[in-house]
């Protein structure tokens, strides 16, 4: 008997009527380019129609999305629980307004925090909640500086001297405070986090940055067992490389990491280099941000990417955002801000979106879907080794942990050629650095899927050799 996650009335297959995007979504994107730049979107997706792992687009195509809104989409489309939550109104007393959660949130949204708090990361019971990743990685950054600032101050409150001159944009000390980060991070495009992201010129380019630090990230080379030597070579100067970034500045309060680059392109490090780096930071007195906006909440195969490094001692912030709906940072309990309105703003976050969490949160936790993404991710991942053992001239490097797998194609034309050509096939999946395919299913994601994207896939790859 499968023990699988099943969506009732879920496509058998994917169905290509015309090319995608059709003509329907042309026509959509015509319209839509008169107001917004429509140019990055790939289709119009049918709300109401896909299902579980796949999308129906506006020409009626079915394509298996293994791609799930970069990596936002939890439980697949439509999933019965939410559309019975939805329609059964557990969802109502949201629809009226949206309240200002931080002055008069409704009841419901404590129900909404106690569920959010049962994932919490061990060591870090505290949270906010936001709107976005880039928020979160804001709002992160300020509680580090204002702990940081605290500690400095030996506990003590600010100066009138402090008060005034921060009215200047002029305060000593505070303004050389610094965010470490790794040369390919990605943690956002929004002012703050961009001085910390380090994936693109383009995200960067003509916007000021503050003046911050940044170290060369251990990007393992795969299959580990080949290039063990080279890759903890590689960490081990990394990690120097930290070090003397923080030797060089006592002003680094914090750095920030993401257990998988992202956006920069599926790079990975051991789960003892980030034990090392975890010792270093806690050793140093500089707090340690893990951004797991792309890869919290189950795809990796723990609820938490972080959990499989076997830390002693737990970071001090962890930011979510994407399958976690709302976005946010948990915290561990030293470092909640004594004042109040310091991190805050209007929404802080969406009851509409908490509440959908919550029905999310119950059917992972029923159905056991992180330990089925992790047995999944087992044949996505064995399967990905097959093919690059089929097509070794175009593909290498397939890597992952869960189901956030990827692979890696010879050049970027090729990757981009292959994510295009799948598409016409009828699977959805994207890029991530200059060459790699990713993979970011929902945790619904099953075998039945895996078998027919590898051969979605294998299909492509042999159109573009
Ligand atoms: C690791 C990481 N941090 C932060 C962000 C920013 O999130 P958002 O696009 O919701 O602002 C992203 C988005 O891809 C991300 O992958």
């Amino acid at each position: 008997m499968s023990t699988e996650p099943v969506i009732p009335n879920e496509p058998q297959g994917v169905s290509i009527l015309t090319r995608v995007p059709g003509p329907a979504s042309e026509a959509l994107r015509a319209r839509h380019q008169h107001f917004q730049d429509a140019r990055t979107i790939h289709l119009y997706q049918d709300a109401r129609k896909s299902l579980g792992s796949f999308i129906v687009d506006a020409d009626g195509n079915t394509l298996l999305d293994v791609y799930g809104h970069i990596a936002a989409v939890p439980i697949g489309y439509n999933h019965p629980a939410l559309l019975s939550a939805w329609k059964g109104g557990a969802f109502d007393w949201a629809a009226g307004f949206r309240p200002a959660l931080g002055i008069m949130p409704p009841p419901e949204w404590v129900d909404i925090v106690e569920a959010i708090s049962k994932v919490a990361p061990v060591g870090l019971p505290r949270f906010v909640t936001v709107t976005t990743g880039s928020e979160a990685v804001e709002n992160a950054f300020k509680a580090a500086f204002i702990a940081f600032m605290r500690r400095r101050r030996g506990g003590a409150s600010w100066s009138e001297d402090d008060a005034r001159l921060s009215m200047i944009n002029a305060q000593p000390g505070v303004n050389e405070l610094k965010i470490l980060s790794f040369e390919g991070a990605f943690h956002g495009r929004s002012l703050g986090a961009l001085s910390a992201t380090r994936s693109k010129a383009i995200h960067k380019l003509d916007v000021p940055a503050f003046a911050w630090p940044v170290v060369p990230f251990p990007a393992n080379k795969f299959p580990l067992n080949e290039h063990v030597h080279d890759n903890s070579a590689l960490e081990a100067s990394c990690l120097q490389a930290v070090t003397d970034a923080l030797d060089a500045d006592g002003n680094i309060a914090a750095l920030i990491v993401e257990p998988i680059q992202g956006e920069g392109g599926d790079r990975h490090a051991s789960p003892a280099f980030f034990r090392a780096l975890r010792d270093l930071l806690k050793a140093r007195g500089v707090f340690m941000i893990v951004d797991e906006v792309q890869t919290g909440a189950g795809a990796t195969g723990t609820f938490w990417a972080h959990e499989a490094w076997g830390l002693t001692d737990p970071p001090d912030f962890v930011t979510f955002s994407k399958k976690m709906q709302l976005g946010g940072f948990f915290y561990r309990e030293e470092h909640a801000v004594p004042e109040t309105y310091r991190i805050f703003n209007t929404y802080l976050g969406d009851p509409l979106r908490g509440a959908q969490l919550a029905v999310i949160l119950d059917v992972i936790a029923k159905d056991d879907l992180v330990a089925h993404t992790k047995r999944t991710g087992e044949k996505l991942l064995a399967g990905l080794l097959e093919l690059q053992a089929r097509y070794p001239d175009v593909l290498s490097q397939a890597r992952g942990v869960g189901t956030h797998c990827a692979i890696d194609a010879r050049d970027p034309a090729t990757r981009d050629a292959i994510v295009g050509a799948v598409r016409q096939l009828g699977l959805e999946a994207g890029g991530s650095g200059d060459r790699s395919i990713r993979f970011r299913p929902p945790l619904v994601f099953a075998s039945r899927h895996v078998g027919l994207a590898l051969d979605l896939l294998s299909a492509a790859v042999a159109t573009v050799r």
